[in-house]
């Protein structure tokens, strides 16, 4: 158990900075009173039983997970539209505190359950007292439907173990469209959404100012 604790530790370690790092990029954009491509920020370390149980469905041998299983960290960017996801995939690219080394289209290639989103494998260097360690974590970027869409048929695959009744399995095909079609959507009213949503953080403003 300590092994894993101290296997463990800078993976734990960078999802902390991370969050602070990539709730930091929605603040700024916040006083820039600029749209914010990030709405929201969530990230977790792997628990034990399910490196354990990833390590043995792909035969990862134990010593190899660091090279091999790139979401022992992983982080999940949510967007309001789809143009915000390529904004972000920008946004990191232009960052020196972690090197891009993978990135995975799942938008412009769907998988075939449906799934949508957009995946990028960083190395991230990790401070320690031994000296730099650099780490593999993934992050997700996705809309806020594509993340809908994702939990409910993660929760799902869960009960089912992936044998979903054809049913089921037609119900979130239909779903998967329509996430797709209200992501299409809410682009084409974004100029709307966005005026409205400016009026709104400056009507707040206006009333913090008349506060102080
Ligand atoms: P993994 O063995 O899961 O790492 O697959 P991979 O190496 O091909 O990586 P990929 O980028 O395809 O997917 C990794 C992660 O994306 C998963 O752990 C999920 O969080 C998410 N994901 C991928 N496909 C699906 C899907 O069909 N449904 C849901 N809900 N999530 C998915
Ligand atoms: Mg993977």
């Amino acid at each position: 158990m300590k092994h894993w604790e101290s296997f463990l530790a800078p993976y734990k370690q960078a999802i902390s900075e991370l969050k602070v790092k990539l709730k930091g990029m929605r603040g700024q954009f916040e006083l820039n009173s600029s749209h914010s491509p990030i709405e929201f920020v969530t990230g977790r370390v792997k628990p034990i039983a399910s490196i354990l149980d990833k390590a043995n469905q792909k035969g990862i041998p134990l010593d190899r997970l660091e090279e091999e299983m790139q979401d022992i960290a992983g982080m999940r960017i949510m967007c309001q539209f789809v143009d915000d996801i390529h904004t972000v995939v920008n946004l990191l690219r232009n960052r020196n505190d972690l090197e891009i080394v993978e990135e995975r289209d799942y938008i412009s290639h769907k998988k075939t359950s449906g799934y949508r989103s957009y995946h990028v494998v960083i190395s991230y260097p990790v401070q320690t007292i031994h000296g730099e360690k650099k780490i593999l974590a993934e992050i997700q970027i996705r809309t806020l439907a594509m993340n809908f869409w994702a939990t409910i048929e993660h929760s799902l695959n869960y009960k089912y173990k992936g044998a979903f009744p054809t049913d089921i399995q037609m119900r979130l095909q239909r779903a998967a469209e329509a996430a797709f079609r209200l992501d299409e959507e809410m682009s084409l009213i974004r100029g709307e959404i966005q005026e409205a949503q400016a009026f709104f953080s400056r009507k707040k403003e206006l009333k913090q100012e008349e506060k102080n």
